[in-house]
Formats: structure tokens, C-alpha cells, sequence
């Protein structure tokens, strides 16, 4: 008997696991070449950011360098639609790194992104926040509060995490959908929730 799936269609499941088979050659090869194609672009448009060799880097790059300011993405990183960085300090991607799209990333001082690193869809990164202490003064005028951010190796964000200013994340982590990571989370460690809590650690398997 066929399996009834959630949508109610008999044995639409029945690719599960199975893992999709490599595109065929000549896509292969027009992949590859739109890639360079489009990591020559971002070169050529960004030419103060470095980007690593074989990156991948969409559509709707949003890239803002102030002076002295560097962003420095490690080889095969990919960079997908609509990523959008404001770095007036270090900005420092490991090699291999992911990034979904619809991505922010903010500099003022520094953040470190680890090697092989899943950056889910609209995920926010900054390292610093609006101050706020004076209520006769507008905020946009109250300067920045900074702490530079660090993210280990092999960590994944889930979609539409936010990492606010000054927090580590320890190698291996991973941190649930919609989280607000407010405190340094743990190397190995599963955190959800706002504020960003750990409710287990990884294992070896
Ligand atoms: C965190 C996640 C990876 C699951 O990890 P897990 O260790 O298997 O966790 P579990 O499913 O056992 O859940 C552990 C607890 O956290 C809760 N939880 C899981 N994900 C959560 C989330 N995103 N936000 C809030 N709570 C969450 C569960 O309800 C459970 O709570 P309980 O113990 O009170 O029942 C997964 O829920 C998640 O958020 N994935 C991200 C998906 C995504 O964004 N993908 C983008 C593609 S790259």
C-alpha cells in the first residue's frame, strides 16, 4: 500500500534519504562558468573586499567599505541573493562558509566567521548596537555601542537568527530558527530560543 504523505498524495515520499543524483555535464560546466562570471563582477565592483578563490556570489550584493575598513571572505564561500554588509572594521569569513539569502552583516570593529560555517536565510550579524542612555537626545545621535563578535568553525544559524554584539559562538554549535543569541554559547552546543539558551550538546556519533 502506498504511503498517504501530508499532502495526501501517495508516495510522494518516497524520495527521502535518497540522495539527488549529480546535474548532468553541461549544466555542470555552465554552472561553473556563471560562477566565475559572477565572482569576476564582485571583484571588479568591490575591489577593496576580498573574495577567496571559487566563491560564489549572487545576485544583490550589498557591500559598504569605509576607509580602512576590510572584508575578507576565505575560498568557496558562497553568498547568496540579497546579502548585505556595512563594514567600517574587520570583517573575516572562514573558508567554505554559507550564507543564505537576504543576510546582514555589520562591522563596526570586528566580526570572525569560522570555516565550513551554515548560515541560514535572513540571518542578521552586527557587532554593535545604538546607544540609548539619554532620553533628550535622539538615538540615531547617541554614537554605538561595540564588541566584536566571534563565530567558530562548523557552526550552523538557523533562519532568521540574530547575533548581537560581543558574542562568541564555540565551534560545532548550532542555534534553532528565530533565535536572539544575547550571551556566548558553548563550542558543541544546541541553543534556541530569545534569548538563546542551550538545550543539549552534540555528541560524536
Ligand atoms: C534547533 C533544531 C536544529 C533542532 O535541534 P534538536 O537538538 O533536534 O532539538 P529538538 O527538536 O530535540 O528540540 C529541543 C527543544 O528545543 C525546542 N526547539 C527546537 N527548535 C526550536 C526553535 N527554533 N526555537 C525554539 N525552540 C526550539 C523543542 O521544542 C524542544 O523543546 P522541548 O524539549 O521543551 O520539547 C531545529 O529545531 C531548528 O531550529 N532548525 C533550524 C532550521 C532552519 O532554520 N533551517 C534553515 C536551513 S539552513
Amino acid at each position: 500500500m502506498d504511503v498517504l504523505t501530508d499532502r495526501g498524495r501517495p508516495g510522494a515520499n518516497q524520495n527521502r534519504g535518497v540522495v539527488t543524483p549529480e546535474p548532468p555535464v553541461l549544466m555542470r560546466i555552465g554552472g561553473g562558468l556563471g560562477r566565475r562570471v559572477r565572482l569576476f563582477w564582485a571583484r571588479l565592483r568591490f575591489p577593496r573586499a576580498r573574495f577567496g578563490a571559487a566563491c560564489d556570489v549572487r545576485s544583490g550584493l550589498r557591500l559598504r567599505l569605509g576607509p580602512g575598513a576590510s572584508a575578507d571572505f576565505g575560498p568557496r564561500c558562497v553568498l547568496d541573493n540579497d546579502l548585505t554588509i556595512e563594514c567600517t572594521g574587520r570583517l573575516e569569513v572562514g573558508a567554505r562558509t554559507i550564507f543564505g539569502h537576504h543576510c546582514t552583516l555589520a562591522a563596526c570593529e570586528s566580526v570572525d566567521i569560522g570555516e565550513d560555517c551554515l548560515i541560514a536565510e535572513m540571518v542578521s550579524i552586527r557587532d554593535h548596537d545604538h546607544c540609548f542612555d539619554r532620553l533628550d537626545v535622539p538615538t540615531r545621535d547617541q554614537g554605538a555601542a561595540v564588541a566584536p563578535v566571534r563565530i567558530g568553525r562548523n557552526v550552523w544559524l538557523g533562519t532568521k537568527v540574530t547575533v548581537t554584539k560581543g558574542v562568541c559562538i564555540g565551534d560545532n554549535a548550532v542555534v534553532g530558527a528565530n533565535a536572539v543569541v544575547t550571551r556566548d554559547i558553548p563550542a558543541n552546543a544546541v541553543a534556541v530560543g530569545i534569548p538563546a539558551r542551550v538545550v543539549r550538546m552534540r555528541e560524536e556519533a
